[in-house]
């Protein structure tokens, strides 16, 4: 038995006024197109089919090869147009999930549930519904007495006492293959649109006599489409709250979750403490029994145990156990702190290794450095990385200790122990056990 997902996304997205297409624009920091796929993997399917058109390239460029495969739908001509687009990619499986590819709020367990529903009914169409307070614009379920279904009607479609209609269509079903696509032949664009409706294929199964289900969840954020850039908003809400909840519930603290910010992908250990103002983005693991925070903005990185980080911003930075950080400092793409590293106040580290237990405590550019275990570097300590036009490494060896306002002018070799006097500027490679002194004799001259 295969199952595929079709998630129907060539649409633009007008109501966005935006030049990419709708499904691009991330949510928590993922497309929401990315969410509804996640969400079918997730749920088990076999295999995701992305019906795309409007901005293609954009939305399968989100994708790593073999994640999922594209139909092409070049005109819009309606959501059963659409899904017949995507019938090719799919004959030989039993079952389809169809999906919209603009509700980011799906999760799994929705799919789940009406997949499961499907099976056990045996039905050839289950269409997922939900009863909302304003159903205006959705598609409304009509039912028959006895409480099967019997059509859906489209808003623009629609008389005054369907409108009454609360209950509505989700637009995501489960659906056998065989009988769909032969169902699909026969739909028509005889309505307010003059498109293709999807829905039209269920009713024409029901008319033929073959079992069309509904299953009414109570899960409205699953299917809240986003159209505009205000429920945009909403959805990020949603999801960060569900994400906060998560960690939550998974052993790390979040002192306040409504100034926390947390990408669905982050990944935090228990016992950490998230203090407010910090966002963190990417796929970030942070380790267990950390501080992370107050004010801290943290992208694709990889933080170990006990780390401490405060008011700081790190990108693409990798910082091992036991390491405190800032507040104020700034770890560029490619610094790496090894166990027990300190980095203080106004310290920026560019593409450097800083070895165990090695400290930057204030003020310093540390870029192209290549940094032993337990070295001192002194308040206002510059590697001179970059000569206008080559960058150039700086290498300290295990235990030096650099003079405050050291000016280290690379490529540049210090050997172990050894120390640079304070404000030196040093051009020449330092031996190991030596002491640098580079700087014009003082002179005390009498003041008139
Ligand atoms: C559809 C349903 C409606 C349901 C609603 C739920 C139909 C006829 N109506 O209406 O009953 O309540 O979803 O949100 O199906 N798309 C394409 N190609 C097209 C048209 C649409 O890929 O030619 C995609 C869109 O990009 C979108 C999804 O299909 O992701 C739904 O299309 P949309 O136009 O939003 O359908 P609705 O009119 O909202
Ligand atoms: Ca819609």
């Amino acid at each position: 038995m295969t199952t595929s997902a079709v998630i129907l996304a060539a649409g633009k997205g007008v109501r966005m006024r935006s030049h990419l297409p709708k499904v691009v624009h991330r949510v928590a920091g993922k497309a929401m197109v990315k969410h509804v796929s996640d969400a079918a993997r997730t749920a088990g399917v076999d295999k995701v089919v992305i019906v795309v058109g409007h901005g293609r390239d954009s939305v399968e460029a989100l994708f790593q090869p073999g994640e999922a495969e594209f139909a092409y739908q070049e005109l819009q001509l309606g959501t059963g147009h659409a899904l017949m687009q995507a019938m090719n990619k799919v004959q030989g499986d039993d079952t389809i999930i169809v999906l919209a590819g603009d509700t980011p709020l799906l999760q799994a367990a929705t799919i789940k549930a009406l997949l499961e529903h499907h099976r056990q009914n045996r039905a050839v169409a289950t269409v997922l519904s939900t009863q909302v307070d304003n159903p205006y614009g959705y598609g409304r379920i009509v039912r028959n007495p006895d409480g099967s279904f019997r059509d859906i009607i489209e808003e623009k479609d629609a008389r005054e006492e369907e409108k009454q209609i609360r209950e509505i269509n989700s637009g995501m079903y489960a659906m056998q293959v065989n009988e769909v696509t032969a169902a699909l032949a026969g739909i028509g664009t005889d309505n307010q649109q003059g498109e293709y409706y999807v829905t039209e294929a269920l009713t024409i199964l029901m008319r033929q006599g073959h079992k069309v289900e509904i299953l009414q969840v109570d899960a409205r954020e699953d299917i809240y489409g986003i159209n505009d850039r205000i429920q945009l908003a909403q959805a990020e809400k949603i999801l960060r709250q569900r994400k906060n909840a998560a960690l939550m519930e998974s052993g790390v603290t979040i002192v306040d979750p409504s100034t926390t910010y947390i990408d669905l992908d982050v990944d935090v250990g228990r016992d950490t403490i998230i203090h407010p103002g910090s966002i963190i983005e990417g796929l970030t693991q942070i380790g267990a029994e950390c501080q992370i925070g107050p004010g801290t903005h943290i992208t694709s990185s990889v933080i170990g145990d006990r780390v401490v980080i405060e008011h700081s911003r790190i990108k693409e930075a990798q910082v091992g156990d036991d390491c405190t950080i800032g507040p104020y400092a700034y770890l560029r793409p490619g610094a790496v702190l090894h166990r027990n590293v300190k980095v203080g106040d106004f310290v920026e580290i560019k593409k450097s290794i800083l070895g165990e237990g090695s400290k930057a405590p204030h003020l310093s550019y540390i870029g192209d450095a290549l940094i032993g275990k337990g070295v001192n570097i002194g308040a206002g300590t510059i590697t001179c990385n970059y000569d206008g036009k080559n960058k150039w490494e700086t290498i300290l060896e295990d235990g030096v200790f650099i003079g405050s306002n050291t000016n280290l002018v690379a490529p540049i070799r210090v050997g172990a122990n050894s120390m640079t006097g304070a404000g030196s500027t040093i051009t020449r490679d330092i031996p190991a056990d030596t002491l640098a002194v580079e700087r014009a004799q003082q002179k005390n001259l009498r003041k008139k």
